[in-house]
């Protein structure tokens, strides 16, 4: 183990070192646990932050009747559990009959989960996980959805230079946990309506299951709570939820939403990005796939598994900019002017291919504030900015849409000729929309990011907020396509690390060498 240094890159001092000793550079997952105690010297330095987790812990536990956490009551061979900090050392393969493809992390479910929980099917998988949905065998009129994913040791992300992903967290009994830093931060956001509530989490082998919230419409979850439940996998993943993700918003180019039934969507996002912020996170992996749409447009994000955190400004600063090729609509200016000078003459083809890093300093929050307003655009528009906005019947879907552009040679050209007016030309803007629409988004679609505006800002901005003004009745979603995403066993899940993001929320030295 390397020897643990006293102070971080920037002459701070590494609160809360990893029990193993693991020099982070304090990740989120490393010291948000220890700001909810006041006698820690983080706490002390930091009073704002630790008030504000402190606070919402213990209101999340006070909600919550302080039930535990961490479920899973397994041990190994040795007599370790998978929650014990002991297990964080180790690097947990697969065994051999495992591909970590969904049938397997649906037959390798926890047993005190399989004991208490019915599956009643199957909501989706992600890059990571597979979630399920589920009903609880003693209150059966809720629906809840288990994420379940490889559970990555710090001892695994360690090897990777990747931020810890395992947190300890403090439950009644007095016993410290590790659990996936995704479900101590949907802990510490269980007083805001904008995220899903967490249940439990199970850590079991190599897998580890968080049971939160379950969203899905009315309809729908009727029948996943009354029908017989399925006999097997099969049968579960043939039950379907259908997905009712901000995909649903948008129709052949067409919004699906009026302009304050945007307005609600967007105001709602922008508030869960400010409850993240005050707890000093930036979610680092906004997309259309990460958040839900009620019936009513009440909107919840998910997906907590990248993220930036900091204790203070100079952690948000990163060098490499990472792209990642389905994301093309969320490519902020300054990207797509880097990645030209570097890919000058050389094979674009590459970009349907590859996630794209490269040298581009920048403010971690100043990027994921514009996923967040191109999320916006798109929602308003039914095209991403700057998108060619005619659908084209004469071709495919994946033709058509920016998202798929990698898919196809008339995807990728339509994508460079968008790149180009990204950097060139100003903001198109619906006519009809109203003036403090239309000013919200030549403010946040700013060129230059320094004068962009900070999430504070934004918050103030006139357009957020007023759909609160219209009468609850002009809120629903119209009808929308059923999307559906069936597991996909035919091939193996893509690997964790085929992902990067910057910055990496405590990594010590830098991953790249640059
Ligand atoms: N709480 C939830 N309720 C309903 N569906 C969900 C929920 N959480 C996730 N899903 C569905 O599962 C998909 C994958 O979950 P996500 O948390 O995004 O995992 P990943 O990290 O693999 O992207 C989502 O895009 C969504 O369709
Ligand atoms: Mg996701």
């Amino acid at each position: 183990m390397a020897e643990a240094p006293l102070q971080d890159a920037h002459g701070r001092p590494i609160y809360g070192l990893d029990q193993n000793g693991y020099p982070w550079m304090n990740a989120l997952a490393t010291v948000m646990y220890l700001l909810v105690d006041p006698d820690q010297p983080i706490s002390q330095t930091y009073p704002r932050l630790h008030r504000i987790v402190r606070r919402r812990f213990h209101d999340a536990m006070i909600a919550r009747g302080h039930t535990k956490i961490s479920q899973c009551t397994h041990a190994d061979a040795k007599g370790i559990r998978t929650d014990d900090s002991e297990k964080q050392a180790e690097d947990l393969e697969l065994s051999s009959n495992e591909t970590d493809k969904t049938r397997d992390r649906w037959r390798k479910a926890c047993e005190d989960l399989t004991d208490i929980w019915d599956r009643t099917g199957f909501y989706g998988a992600g890059t990571f996980a597979s979630v399920f949905s589920a009903r609880h065998r003693l209150m059966p009129s809720d629906l809840w959805a288990v994420k379940m994913e490889r559970l990555k040791t710090n001892q695994m992300a360690w090897l990777k230079w990747d931020s810890p992903k395992m947190t300890r967290l403090a439950e009644d009994t007095g016993e410290l946990p590790y659990v996936p830093r995704e479900a101590l931060l949907l802990l510490l956001l269980d007083q805001c309506e904008r995220f899903p509530t967490l249940h439990s989490v199970y850590s079991c082998g190599s897998y580890s299951s968080t049971i939160m919230e379950g969203y899905a419409d009315d309809a729908h979850s009727v029948a996943h709570l009354t029908q017989p439940l399925p006999a097997d996998y099969d049968q579960a993943a043939a039950r379907l939820l259908p997905s009712r993700t901000g995909i649903v918003l948008m129709d052949q180019k067409r919004p699906v939403l009026n302009e304050i039934q945007s307005c609600k969507v967007a105001s709602q996002l922008l508030e869960g990005f400010a409850a993240l912020r005050d707890m000093n996170v930036s979610h680092g992996d906004l997309s259309h796939n990460n958040y839900m749409i009620q019936e009513d447009l009440e909107t919840h994000l998910i997906d907590l598994g990248l993220l930036s955190f900091g204790l203070d400004d100079v952690d948000f600063q990163a060098e490499i900019s990472g792209h990642i090729f389905f994301r093309e609509y969320q490519l902020t200016p300054e990207q797509a002017m880097e990645h030209t000078k570097l890919l000058d003459g050389v094979d674009f083809e590459g970009l349907r291919k590859f996630n794209f890093d490269c040298k581009l300093p920048h403010d971690a929050r100043c990027f994921h504030l514009w996923h967040l307003v191109c999320i916006f655009y798109e929602v308003l528009h039914g095209y991403a900015a700057w998108e060619n906005r005619a659908w084209n019947p004469n071709l495919s879907r994946e033709q058509n849409e920016l998202r798929k552009f990698y898919l196809t040679t008339v995807g990728v050209d339509e994508a460079l000729a968008r790149r180009d007016r990204l950097i060139n030309e100003d903001l198109p803007i619906r006519e009809d929309l109203s003036q403090d629409c239309a000013d919200m988004l030549r403010m946040t679609f700013e060129k230059d990011p320094p004068l962009r505006p900070t999430l504070t800002e934004m918050e103030a901005m006139s357009w957020f907020g007023q759909w609160a003004f219209h009468p609850e009745g002009e809120f629903h979603r119209p009808p929308v396509e059923d999307v559906t995403y069936p597991p996909r066993d035919d091939v193996p899940c893509p690997p964790r690390d085929d992902v990067t993001y910057s910055p990496d929320d405590g990594v010590p030295y830098p991953p790249h060498d640059d």
